[in-house]
Formats: structure tokens, C-alpha cells, sequence
């Protein structure tokens, strides 16, 4: 995440993810699955403009980012399948609907404010593609909101807030790598080398509820640390044993998109490969920046979806 202030307004560039590996523990009491996994904030941001009013409403514009939708347009065909949502580009949640909205009208209730904001949301990450993006914008105005109107709480409070919006929301706080545990709020700092990907969201989204509710938990725990060291220390065989997604079979129970990219995936020369969060889309490690530029292209050229290389993320200043 990048921040910064000019005047009244703040404006915050808030990254996508990938969950390199990603482990279903149980199903706990309050509905919700205790997960495992390792996540990572990668180098497509969403922008958000925060400009803070003295009093007033909070008014919130979204649009997709310019090319954006040029990209989308020219996917492959946009069919979905099974619980699937259809298209690259669906219509941006307005007002009360959007966590943007949200996050911004809990730390107005919160701090008891009667100010006002006029937010702008421009959109570059895919939706419905377990890249994180409508968590990461809610951090966004959490961080922007909390600035812009001169509050003055601790890390752990704002997380408190994180938490009460959505489980990845936390996570987009600390940014960077991290292990979370829990709903997903139980963040640890990791440190990994920076490390190239090719991401491709293909045409068929899917809904992080639809796809937990498929899910069947208790799967094995992490692989242990060494995966993980092994990552840390540039050892990519190591760390490729542990890149898993105990999510993806009931992905592929609701879009046939998932067992295509894994296959399309497959066929690349990668260190590894793997579904991110809840789907639909699917990661591959690249040996370098230019092989991840050159896989890219391939991939593009098979119309597989929206495809684009990119790199690890710095961690949200603190
Ligand atoms: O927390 P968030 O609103 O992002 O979660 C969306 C949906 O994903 C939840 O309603 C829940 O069905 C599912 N979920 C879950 N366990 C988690 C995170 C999300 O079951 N740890």
C-alpha cells in the first residue's frame, strides 16, 4: 500500500494478493473456516482518493480504471459456468454495498465524527478473482479515512475495524508477506525474496462464499517450515512442495475454468503454480521478470482470460 497526503486529500494505492499456499483447517462455531496461509501483496493497485469535508455524507464514485475494460473486452469468450459470475468486468458495488462505503462509516461512527468524505474508487484489480481487491480497498479507506479526518489509533484498534469488515482485510494493513491464521486475521510477518508471477483471472469469477460453502475442511496443516525456508532463502524446489489451495476442489465443482488454467498452467516452464484464495484465478512462480513477460504473452495469445505479470509488493509503511 502507498500513501499520501496533500491537503485535505489522501490518496492510497492498494495492492492485490496471492495466497502462495492456503490450508482449510476446520469449520468453526461461527460459520466461518479456520484457515492457514501464506499471503502475499503483489504489484496491481486499485486507487483511492480520500478527500475529507468538514461535515456531511460520505459519497463514494467507482469506475474501472482506463484499458481496463479494453482488456477484459478482448478475453476470451465471457461464458460462466455452474455458481460462476459471468465476465471480467462486473458492475462496482455503489454506496452501502461497497466495503469502501463501509469501512468509512464504521470510523465515522466509531470516532463519533460529523465530517464528511468524497471518495474516489478507481479500479484496476479483477473482482470476484481471490485477488483480494474489494478487502484491499476497505483497508485503504480505513488508513485514508483515519488520516484524512486526524484520528489518532493505535495499529491494533484499526485492526480491530479490519477485522469487523472482512477476514483478508487485516492482512492489506500490514501488507508485504504474511502468514495468517484464524478467519484470517491473525497476521504474522514473513519475509520472501521478490519473486516474479504471471497471474491470469480467467473470463468466469467466483464467489468466496459459494466456494466456501462447497469446501470440505480438515485438511493437513501447513508443510512444516521448511517450504517456507526454502522460499526465504531462494530454494524454489523446497518451496514449491508447499504451494497448495485446499479451495480448489470446490472451485472446480463451479467453474470448468479451474481445472483449464490448471492445465494451461501446467504446461508453462514454472517454479510453481497454484489457485489464489477462493479462485478464479491461478498464479505461476517465473524464473525472472522476462520469462514472466514472455509467459504472459503466451498465455494471452491462448485467450484465457486477463493476464498479467507482475512481482511482490512492499509492506503498508507503518
Ligand atoms: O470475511 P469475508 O466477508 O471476506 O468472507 C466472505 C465469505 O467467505 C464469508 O461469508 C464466509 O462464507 C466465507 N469465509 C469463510 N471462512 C473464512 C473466510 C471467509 O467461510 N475464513
Amino acid at each position: 500500500m502507498y500513501i499520501r497526503s496533500s491537503g485535505a486529500t489522501v490518496e492510497v494505492l492498494s495492492p492485490a494478493k496471492v495466497n502462495l499456499c492456503l490450508a482449510v483447517r476446520g469449520k468453526r462455531d461461527d460459520g466461518y473456516h479456520e484457515l492457514d496461509t501464506l499471503v502475499m501483496a503483489i504489484g496491481l493497485y486499485d486507487t483511492l482518493r480520500f478527500s475529507a469535508r468538514p461535515e456531511g455524507p460520505i459519497r463514494l464514485t467507482c469506475r474501472w480504471a482506463w484499458g481496463t475494460a479494453a482488456q477484459a473486452a478482448s478475453s476470451a469468450s465471457r461464458r460462466a459456468a455452474g455458481g460462476g459470475t459471468a465476465a471480467g468486468l462486473e458492475p462496482i458495488p455503489e454506496g452501502e454495498n461497497n466495503l469502501v462505503y463501509r469501512a468509512a462509516a464504521l470510523v465515522k461512527a466509531r470516532a463519533g465524527l460529523t465530517h464528511g468524505a468524497q471518495i474516489e474508487l478507481i479500479k484496476r484489480i479483477p473482482a470476484a478473482a481471490g485477488l483480494g481487491g474489494g478487502s484491499s480497498d476497505a483497508a485503504a479507506a480505513l488508513l485514508a479515512a483515519h488520516r484524512a479526518w486526524g484520528l489518532n489509533w493505535s495499529r491494533r484498534q484499526l485492526a480491530e475495524l479490519a477485522a469487523e469488515l472482512g477476514s483478508d482485510v487485516p492482512f492489506f494493513l500490514t501488507g508485504g508477506v504474511a502468514r495468517c491464521r484464524g478467519r484470517g486475521e491473525q497476521i504474522e510477518r514473513q519475509r520472501l525474496p521478490a519473486m516474479p508471477l504471471v497471474v491470469v483471472r480467467p473470463p468466469c469469477g467466483l464467489s468466496t462464499a459459494a466456494v466456501f460453502a462447497r469446501c470440505r475442511p480438515g485438511g493437513e496443516p501447513l508443510a512444516g517450515e521448511r517450504w517456507l525456508e526454502g522460499g526465504q532463502h531462494g530454494d524454489w524446489r523446497a518451496f514449491k512442495e508447499g504451494l497448495r489451495n485446499d479451495l480448489v476442489p470446490a472451485a472446480e465443482e463451479l467453474t470448468e475454468w479451474v481445472p483449464r488454467l490448471r492445465q494451461a498452467l501446467a504446461a508453462q516452464d514454472l517454479w510453481g503454480y497454484q489457485m489464489t484464495g477462493s479462485g478464479s484465478s491461478w498464479f505461476g512462480i517465473c524464473r525472472s521478470a522476462r520469462q514472466a513477460q514472455r509467459v504472459a504473452a503466451r498465455l494471452r495469445a491462448q485467450k484465457v482470460g486477463w493476464v498479467f505479470a507482475t512481482t511482490r509488493a512492499p509492506p503498508t509503511p507503518s
